[in-house]
């Protein structure tokens, strides 16, 4: 459907003309509706946050088919934005404990409404992924910012979503390192590292992967296009 018919269609009729200008200005057309649909439910997103994508569904829809076998799963996202993979994760697996992190405060507010729309108990926690975790996690999920700096992305995409949800410094790589260093304290003996990564980042992540966690057993998983998109960690 193209840009203009989805306003029409799914935007506030009232402000029909306001959003045909913000479309023109060159705002994207999921902040300019106001949400996005993302596996089945509907997220509010604005500026604040950055606009869930296709790709971070297949990360839920692959990770849902490699969870440990055990009934109440405590699980982590890293970097949650509009709060899209913990509170989809928290919706199809009602028994789990669902923790949800970010560094951005004006993020946490998006994720704690969309929590509140789709009446899932999420724990938010306002601080670094890089600081202390509060428990031991058996999934530590994350699609965190991975742009390396001098990278080109779309003039749509710089200009308009939040740079901290999506530029990471030593190549974009910085916060994978986060992530694998602590998942070495905080993920329990049979858990899962579920991360969305750059399209090239593979390899690098996988070597980081046995320097890091070398007991453990990492595989790279194509998204729809055909790119490298998903690292799965687990203990082989
Ligand atoms: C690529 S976005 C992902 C948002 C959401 N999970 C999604 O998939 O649509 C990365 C998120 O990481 C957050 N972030 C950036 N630096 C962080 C840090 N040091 N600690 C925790 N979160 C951070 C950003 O605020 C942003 O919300």
């Amino acid at each position: 459907m193209k840009d203009i018919e989805y306003i029409k269609k799914y935007g506030n009729p009232q402000n029909l003309t306001e959003n045909i200008k913000r479309l023109k200005n060159g705002d994207p057309v999921q902040y300019i509706v106001g949400n996005v649909n993302f596996y089945g439910l509907l997220f509010h997103v604005d500026k604040r946050v950055l606009i869930p994508r296709f790709e971070t569904e297949e990360l839920i829809e692959k990770t849902l088919t490699y969870l440990p076998s055990k009934k109440a799963l405590n699980i982590i996202d890293l970097g949650t934005g509009s709060g899209c993979i913990a509170i989809t994760l928290k919706h199809k697996l009602p028994t789990a404990k669902v923790t949800a992190l970010d560094i951005s405060e004006e993020a946490l507010e998006v994720a704690r409404e969309n929590a509140i729309v789709h009446q899932t108990e999420i724990h938010f926690i306002h601080q670094s992924m890089e600081d202390t975790l509060p428990e031991y996690y058996d999934v530590i999920i994350s699609n965190p910012p991975y742009i390396a700096y001098d990278e080109p992305i779309e003039e749509i995409v710089e200009k308009n979503e939040p740079h901290l949800a999506l530029y990471a410094s030593n190549h974009g790589l910085y916060f994978y390192k986060v992530i694998l260093n602590q998942a070495i304290k905080y993920l329990n003996k049979d858990g899962l590292i579920a991360l969305e990564i750059g399209q090239t980042q593979g390899e690098a992540i996988c070597q980081m992967v046995s320097e890091i966690l070398p007991h453990m057993s990492c595989w790279i998983e194509k998204d729809m296009q055909g790119l490298d998109r998903f690292i799965f960690i687990k203990n082989s």
